[in-house]
């Protein structure tokens, strides 16, 4: 039996120590927002924020992550919540900014691989609230492999970032 901490909430799931976070994510605990994409770290579909920084949960044991603070993409929207304090009700309403200009850029084409980018999105605007496009590129070229899509959506990416930095400094 392994607890891990998931958006927020305590799960038990029995698995083996060694088992990949994206298989209990998605097959013990209907998660499926990250996607099984090459398996190997090399593309980022797969990724989560654990304690805030973006991991490729297809490499990541679950006996790496016990008692750490795991963020999918079905928890943005509550982490983002969280840090501006709002209300249990107000919560229940509020996507995250990365979400909401996701959606308002229709960035997406396919959209397998965009789990990924918006964890990566999330992650660097947290520690840089107004990116500029050379340091959204490096934040997504740089790391354990580059976020890939096979859609090309990348000059949409740069721009959904972007907007959701206004979305993020307006606070709502
Ligand atoms: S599926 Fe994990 S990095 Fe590609
Ligand atoms: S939107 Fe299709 S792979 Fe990125």
């Amino acid at each position: 039996m392994v607890t891990l901490i998931v958006n927020g909430v305590r799960r038990e799931v029995q698995a083996p120590n060694d088992t990949p976070l994206l298989y209990v994510l998605r097959n013990d605990l209907q998660l499926n927002g990250p996607q099984f994409g090459c398996g190997l770290a090399q593309c980022g579909a797969c990724s989560v924020l654990v304690e805030g920084k973006e991991v490729r949960s297809c490499v990541t044991a679950i006996s790496d992550v016990v008692n750490q603070e795991i963020t999918t993409l079905e928890g943005l929207s509550a982490r983002w919540a969280k840090q501006k304090g709002l209300s249990t009700e107000e919560a229940k309403s509020t996507l995250h900014p990365v979400q909401q200009a996701w959606i308002e850029e229709q960035t997406p084409q396919c959209g397998f691989c965009q789990n990924g980018m918006m964890i990566k999105a999330t992650e660097l605007l947290e520690s840089n609230p107004n990116p500029n496009t050379a340091q959204i590129k490096e934040a997504f070229t740089t790391g354990i492999s580059p976020n890939l899509c096979r859609c090309g959506t990348y000059v949409a990416i740069i721009d959904a970032i972007k907007h959701a930095a206004v979305i993020m400094a307006k606070g709502k």
